[in-house]
């Protein structure tokens, strides 16, 4: 009985242990999945503004003066790492690291065959240290995006040129709409998770 009892004790707190894990998990993909979403929400909203009040020559100054800020107010605020990734980045702050490169090919792969593509989140230890990761596709949903990331033939000159100016590298046009255009990626260490 003795014995049996020390077994179900260890089952029991086997089985809390993987309780546990999988609320951290649950925890963490929530935080991911609102961070995503502020900063969807942000960007979007900001850059409507601007294109009402000045159409796309006036969204692209705002969005390279503001995005990049934008983007890391909304980490401090959701106390996550965000930031938003590309095959074919304009920012070359947007490039991808391997994990979030091999992500990537495998939804244009995947988008590519017809195939649903969705977020992706993985534990992940980098530089020796345990981290959460996800992934959250972005698509070219609407006619606007191709306004900035559309067939150079049909961007404005003037936003052309501004592109130029503040991306000399930039790799992000010749879009069609519905592609896969890049992602939402989100670095959580679960220590600060869990306070
Ligand atoms: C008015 C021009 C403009 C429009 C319209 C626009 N973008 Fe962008 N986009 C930019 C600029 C400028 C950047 C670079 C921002 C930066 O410096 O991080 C960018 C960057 C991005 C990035 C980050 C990866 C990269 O290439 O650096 C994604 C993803 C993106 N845009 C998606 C979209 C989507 C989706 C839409 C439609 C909802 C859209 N964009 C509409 C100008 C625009």
């Amino acid at each position: 009985m003795r014995r049996m009892g020390w077994f179900l004790g260890s089952l029991g707190l086997l089985l809390t242990a993987s309780i546990g894990q999988q609320t951290l998990e649950e925890t963490l993909r929530a935080r991911a999945r609102a961070a995503a979403d502020a900063l969807f929400t942000q960007l979007l909203g900001r850059l409507t503004q601007e294109y009402q009040q000045g159409g796309a020559v006036r969204g692209v100054q705002v969005c390279a003066e503001v995005a990049q800020s934008l983007t890391r107010q909304v980490g401090r605020e959701q106390g996550v790492a965000i930031r938003r990734v590309s095959l074919k980045n304009r920012n070359p702050r947007n490039a991808p690291d391997s994990w979030e490169r091999q992500v990537l090919l495998r939804w244009q792969r995947d988008s590519r065959a017809g195939r649903p593509i969705g977020e992706v989140a993985q534990w992940r230890t980098e530089k020796g240290q345990r981290v959460y990761r996800y992934m959250r596709p972005i698509t070219l949903a609407m006619p606007l995006c191709l306004e900035c990331h559309g067939d150079p033939k049909t961007i404005q000159p003037e936003v052309r040129r501004l592109i130029r100016q503040n991306y000399p590298d930039d790799k992000a046009t010749g879009y069609k709409q519905g592609e896969l255009r890049g992602a939402f990626s989100v670095t959580i260490i679960p220590k600060e998770a869990q306070q």
